[in-house]
């Protein structure tokens, strides 16, 4: 069965795209109604000499629409033993990884110290979770503070298991990713659409309202990685096609334009999450605002998931 497009679909999704040229969005809105005739023309001359200006220098650089480095983290979600993360931390020290990715996974709680011991530098470690202020009497809790002790540098929040299964809403997921950021943690803030909010066309609406509860909890956005994981595509193996993702992920940078600043929406890496695999992930990460992946299922494998890491070789333009 086909997941139905968002209500951006075609015309609008041509004309969104339209803003941007080149390797780098500009920013430029170039509509008629804000610029006159010879501003608008020369609006265009400049960016088509900064556009030829970029091809010309674009010989083995990533194209990417935002600035950032790409990101791919591996969430193991609620799996493992010490067995099975061992075998899986000696798989990925012994894989190839290139080096302009920044790699990242995810253990249980539990697993976090034998993976910190055991696995390469070369990867960071993130928390799947975290409590939304200091620890103290939260039984069943971890804290930031906890977390950061353990050597982490990342926690992911936000995930759909927590705000679908878990119940967590937007403000409070707000608060953690706060809290986490005054800790020196980055945050991997992930939003997302269930498949009848998909199919009522408030795809768009739901990942603004997730990103405005973020905006409107954390002092910057320095130390965050958005991920878009459409809900109906994690863990079913019903990838988003690349135009799908695509069209949300320009849209979630371009919220970030408007509602933050061009800064931020240039810097901020936004990956896609949602039946990433060895197999799918080259054609979405052609995807210019595509910046990197979080992935579930396919991370639990080492092999595979060097695979998606090395995707980012995909972005690279062949002379
Ligand atoms: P999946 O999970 O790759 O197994 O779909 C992605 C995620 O939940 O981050």
């Amino acid at each position: 069965m086909a997941v139905v497009s968002t209500s951006l679909g075609g015309a609008a999704a041509t004309q969104l795209s339209t803003h941007f040229s080149g390797l780098r969005k500009s920013f430029l809105r170039l509509e008629s109604s804000n610029y006159t005739s010879s501003e608008s023309l020369l609006l265009n001359v400049d960016s088509h000499l900064r556009l030829a200006s970029l091809y010309k220098a674009c010989r083995g650089v990533v194209m990417m629409a935002g600035s950032g480095k790409f990101f791919v983290g591996g969430n193991w979600k609620c799996n493992g033993t010490k067995e099975s993360i061992s075998k899986l931390v000696s798989d990925i020290n012994s894989a190839k990884l290139e080096s302009d990715v920044d790699v990242i996974v995810a253990p249980p709680f539990v697993y976090i110290d034998q993976v910190k011991n055991s696995l390469s530098d070369r990867v960071e470690i993130a928390a799947q979770n975290c409590w939304t202020g200091k620890g103290g009497a939260f039984t069943g809790e971890i804290s930031a503070e906890q977390i950061y002790d353990l050597g982490c540098s990342w926690v992911v929040l936000g995930h759909s298991e927590r705000r679908h299964i878990i119940g967590e809403d937007n403000e409070f997921i707000g608060k953690k990713a706060a809290y986490a950021l005054s800790q020196t943690l980055g945050v991997i803030a992930c939003i997302g659409e269930l498949l009848e909010e998909r199919e009522a066309g408030k795809t768009f609406d739901v990942c603004y309202q997730q990103l405005k509860a973020f905006a409107d909890a954390v002092p910057g956005w320095d130390k965050i990685v958005i991920a878009y994981e459409p809900v109906w595509a994690i863990g079913t193996g019903k990838v988003a096609t690349p135009d799908q993702a695509q069209e949300v992920h320009v849209a979630v940078r371009d919220w970030l334009s408007k509602n933050v600043s061009a800064e931020v929406a240039s810097k901020t890496r936004i990956i896609y999450g949602g039946s990433v695999n060895g197999s799918n992930c080259g054609e979405l990460a052609k995807q210019e605002d595509i910046d990197g992946f979080l992935v579930g299922g396919a991370s639990l494998k080492g092999p595979e998931f060097a695979t998606i890491v090395n995707s980012v070789t995909s972005k690279k333009v062949t002379a």
